[in-house]
């Protein structure tokens, strides 16, 4: 119960906190832009939606903003409109493995609560396990993102930085 109880004020303070209730971006569409990567190979890339099944991409990068998935938050949701009748949501996957990190999904429906933007700093939220953005160079040729589990202490690969996720607003 006592878990319980903490868990109810921990969803309250959310909800009572300035950024889950700002209505003013919900309605803006933005890109997914890297920054602060020790290489800077890893900069500046948008993140857009790659194809890996019907219903389903991975989060990958491009430093072409042509190519970038436009995005928006609904909620705490992030959406993403790809052209379609249906929505598109991101998904960091869960964590169920020991992984000391996860990869980023953009598959259809409305994806996971808990993202914000904090000036122009896209985060997720620290209580789903959140510790920080990752870019690796990854199985589709491309680099690709991936989140921390903040749980563990990650050894970063010399293939992957850690960086920052902005959102660069389009509308
Ligand atoms: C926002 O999310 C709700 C479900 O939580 C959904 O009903 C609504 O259609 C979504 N808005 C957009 C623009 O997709
Ligand atoms: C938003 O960002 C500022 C500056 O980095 C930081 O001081 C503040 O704690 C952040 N707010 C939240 C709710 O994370």
């Amino acid at each position: 119960m006592k878990f319980l109880a903490s868990l109810a004020l921990l969803a309250s303070a959310v909800a009572a906190s300035p950024l889950a209730s700002r209505q003013d971006s919900s309605s803006s569409t933005f890109h997914l832009k890297t920054s602060g990567a020790s290489n800077d190979d890893h900069n500046n890339l948008y993140v857009y939606a790659y194809h890996t099944g019907a219903g389903f991409n991975d989060a990958v990068l491009t430093s072409d903003v042509g190519t970038a998935s436009p995005a928006f938050l609904n909620g705490t949701n992030t959406q993403f409109d790809l052209g379609t009748p249906f929505p598109w949501g991101l998904k960091p996957s869960v964590q169920n493995n020991y992984g000391a990190w996860e990869s980023v999904q953009i598959n259809t429906g409305y994806g996971s609560g808990g993202f914000s933007v904090n000036g122009t700093d896209f985060e997720w939220s620290a209580a789903s396990g959140f510790g920080g953005w990752l870019v690796c160079d990854w199985y589709h040729n491309a680099p690709q993102l991936f989140y921390i589990y903040r749980y563990t202490q990650p050894t970063i690969p010399s293939s992957c930085s850690q960086v920052d996720l902005t959102a660069e607003y389009v509308s």
